[in-house]
């Protein structure tokens, strides 16, 4: 078993020409959601890590994985108005417009070391968004971690100009 082949990609969803990358068959397969965990993990093992944020939502499965593995807490960063206390927010782009991202202003303590984890990085545009909401709060963040990235959408260049080293367990070429 690889990780690369439990990850199903559905053609032409949702919209024609879109190969849509599925990790729901990852994340069903115990030895490829605990290998998935593992991995992202191992470069952090034994080191000091505070926190891991996750972007909703499904980087909430496995950043909440990650968090549990490396003794850490977890920072669920949401989409806008869900959060009850105070927050800060910042707008991303996504593939058609933008939106906005949000966490409580008290989600880390300054210079707490972070890293974000989520499913996936295509444009980067989630992840900036999360980067710089994160250090906005005072994180350090360490890395941003995903299972999959899409190299040709220049995602995981933007995070890195950023100055946060991107982790990646699998790459797929085309969109
Ligand atoms: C998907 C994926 C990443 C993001 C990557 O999330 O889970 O979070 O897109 O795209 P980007 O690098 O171009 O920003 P989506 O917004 O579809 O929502 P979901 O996680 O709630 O399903
Ligand atoms: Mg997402």
């Amino acid at each position: 078993m690889t990780l690369a082949s439990s990850i199903r990609t559905i053609p032409d969803y949702p919209k024609p020409g879109i190969m849509f990358r599925d990790i729901t068959t990852l994340l069903g397969d115990a030895r490829a959601f605990r290998r998935a965990v593992d991995e992202l993990v191992q470069p952090w093992a034994g080191t000091k890590i505070d926190k891991v944020a996750g972007m909703e939502a499904r980087g909430f499965i496995l950043g909440g994985a990650v968090a549990h593995q490396l003794s850490a807490g977890f920072v669920p960063v949401r989409k806008k108005g869900k959060l009850p206390h105070t927050t800060v927010s910042i707008a991303y782009s996504l593939e058609y417009g933008v939106d906005e991202m949000e966490v409580h202003e008290d989600a880390v303590v300054k210079g707490e070391r972070v890293i974000l984890v989520d499913d996936l990085i295509a444009t980067g545009g989630t992840a900036e968004g999360a980067v710089k909401l994160l250090q906005k709060i005072g994180a350090e963040v360490i890395a941003a971690c995903f299972v999959i990235d899409l190299p040709e959408l220049g995602g995981a260049k933007k995070i890195e100009a950023l100055g946060v080293p991107v982790r990646r367990l699998v790459t797929f070429e085309g969109h």
